[in-house]
């Protein structure tokens, strides 16, 4: 069925018209529509966001005039940027990064992913543009571009509505960061996104989830009740301030609020000023609990979205959240595991989503491609280790040294490198290590660059066993540390990724123990 929409002029497409896509055939806009949208864009131009004050301009300005091409970027923040996650997940491993790769930041706010992004490619072709309808935002952007050399953006001063008349051309990567949920139909923004990308291209994306933030919706209700004759922004964030300082521990914000200070962390980290124990700013009032247009989704529901736009689902970008939905972590009563273990994949990870209930937000990978993830069947993909592993290292090497037992489970507790402390979230690695296992991890953690082919054939010399049994062994742990952030694969022929090889993914701690 065809149909289409004038203000979008994005409507004209097969499969777009379906009775779930409220307005679609809309002439314009509604006036409600561009109230919202407004309200929303005056927010950003007040407060742009992630927030970068001053002294982090100062600071970064000082850090790239000691040490250029060295990134600042938090690794764990902006990880789904990283270019040998977007080379897995999205380009089977195979990346054209070095043939004119295009990349589209939409909303790209301060400028954190696209910096990180425009740095990793800063010795490649690729074009990088950047869209935001802030122009406060984009000029932090540009400073901090500028502070860094690079060259390599093109700028927009535009919003997501106006793209179809920009004519930007195609794009293989698409980031679109808490920025859909802005829009009264983020589905309409993400088709029109969805409408730039190449066949194979693919995209990141981040919304909010509806029940981890019950108590942020519950106080962005109350604000508005609150602040019904409230004529100006300052004047919403006191009375805001106000309300905060009395809520009383049945509030449901105040039930939630460590953990939603732990999930808005990450928005705190450019400024060293503002870790978790400091008050909360401005902008961070703003965004947290004035915003005018906040759709959250659940799981069914962001997989139903990516599937109205005719995309594939790829998988969870952030290893935190990929361990969160595994619903053998919690359930352990065999009978009502192995009855949900029987559901779809998106049921089970619904009910991991409601069962821990502090998963905050969603960060996923999506493209046009359905096998668009790099595979263990390939031989020629080379698997490495993310990051920095030393300590992981040591510890794999402990283990192999004192385990009494051939087969048992490596296990270790994992925490995010930004919460060190009061952390109600628990994550563990728990790999599975048997005599193949070990001779694998060693292989790949000795960084020499060896496809699966080239360890196998190996492997069948020392075990004397055939490859099809070998190649499934070494798939089971390849599985476990890829969950868990710690492994992927790039093609042989793609290069290493130089500039995030430090990065630190998780840090490993023993209860009980200072180290
Ligand atoms: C919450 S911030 C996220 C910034 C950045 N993506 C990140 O994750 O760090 C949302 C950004 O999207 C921009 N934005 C929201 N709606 C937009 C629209 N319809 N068109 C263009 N930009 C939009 C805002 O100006 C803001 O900079």
């Amino acid at each position: 069925m065809l149909c289409s929409c004038a203000w979008t002029g994005t409507w004209a497409q097969e499969g777009a018209c379906q009775k779930d896509v409220a307005g679609c055939g809309d002439e314009k806009p509604s006036d409600k529509y561009m109230e919202k949208i407004n309200m929303v864009q005056k927010q950003f131009e007040a407060y742009p966001t992630p927030e970068f004050t001053e002294d982090d301009m100062a600071r970064e300005t000082e850090w790239y005039g000691m040490l250029k091409n060295k990134t600042t970027e938090n690794s764990k923040v902006v990880q789904h940027a990283t270019l040998e996650h977007i080379n897995h997940f999205l380009f089977e491993g195979k990346a054209p990064f070095h043939s004119g790769f295009r990349v589209l930041i939409v909303g790209g706010g301060t400028g954190y992913s696209l910096l990180y992004l425009a740095e990793q490619l800063s010795h490649t072709d690729a074009e990088i543009v950047y869209l935001d309808y802030s122009e406060a935002a984009m000029k932090i952007a540009q400073k901090r571009a500028e502070i860094r050399g690079l060259t390599n953006i093109q700028w927009h001063h535009k919003s997501i509505e106006d793209i179809p008349s920009l004519e930007l051309g195609k794009f293989d990567f698409i980031e679109c960061w808490g920025v859909l949920t802005h829009l009264t139909e983020p589905l309409k923004g993400l088709i029109i996104l969805q409408n730039l990308l190449t066949e194979t291209g693919g995209m990141s994306l981040m919304l909010y989830s509806k029940y981890a933030r019950t108590g942020v919706y519950q106080m962005q209700e109350l604000m508005r009740l609150v602040n019904k004759f409230a004529k100006t922004m300052p004047e919403e964030i006191e009375n805001t301030r106000k309300i905060l300082k009395i809520l009383p521990k049945t509030n449901w914000y105040k039930r939630s609020e460590l953990d939603q200070l732990e999930a808005y962390g990450e928005y705190r980290y450019g400024s060293r000023s503002h870790d978790i124990a400091q008050a909360y700013s401005d902008t961070e009032i703003y965004d947290i609990f004035l915003t005018k247009l906040d759709t959250p989704y659940s799981i069914p529901e962001v997989y139903q979205l990516v599937e109205n736009a005719s995309m594939n689902f790829v998988e969870y970008s952030a290893w935190d959240t990929r361990i969160a939905l595994k619903v053998e972590n919690y359930v352990k009563d065999e009978e009502l595991l192995s009855m949900i273990l029987k559901k779809s994949k998106i049921k089970q990870e619904a009910i991991a989503e409601l069962i821990i209930g502090y998963l905050s937000r969603y960060e996923f990978y999506i493209s046009n491609n359905k096998e668009a993830e790099a595979t263990f069947d390939n031989l020629e993909n080379v698997p490495f280790m993310y990051g920095n592993t030393k300590k992981l290292k040591r510890r794999l090497e402990e283990s192999w040294k004192f385990s009494e037992k051939e087969s048992y489970i490596f296990e270790e507790n994992i925490r995010s490198t930004l919460f060190n402390e009061g952390s109600r979230i628990k994550m563990k690695l728990k790999w599975p290590m048997n005599k193949y296992a070990q001779m694998f991890l060693k292989e790949v953690m000795n960084n020499k660059n060896e496809s699966i082919g080239e360890i196998l054939a190996k492997a069948s010399t020392v075990f004397n066993e055939p490859k099809d049994f070998l190649l499934e062994e070494f798939r089971t742990i390849y599985t476990a540390a890829k969950s868990s952030g710690q492994m992927l694969l790039r093609h042989k022929n793609v290069p290493e990724f130089e500039k995030t090889q430090y990065n630190i993914l998780y840090e490993l701690y023993r209860e009980k123990e200072e180290e």
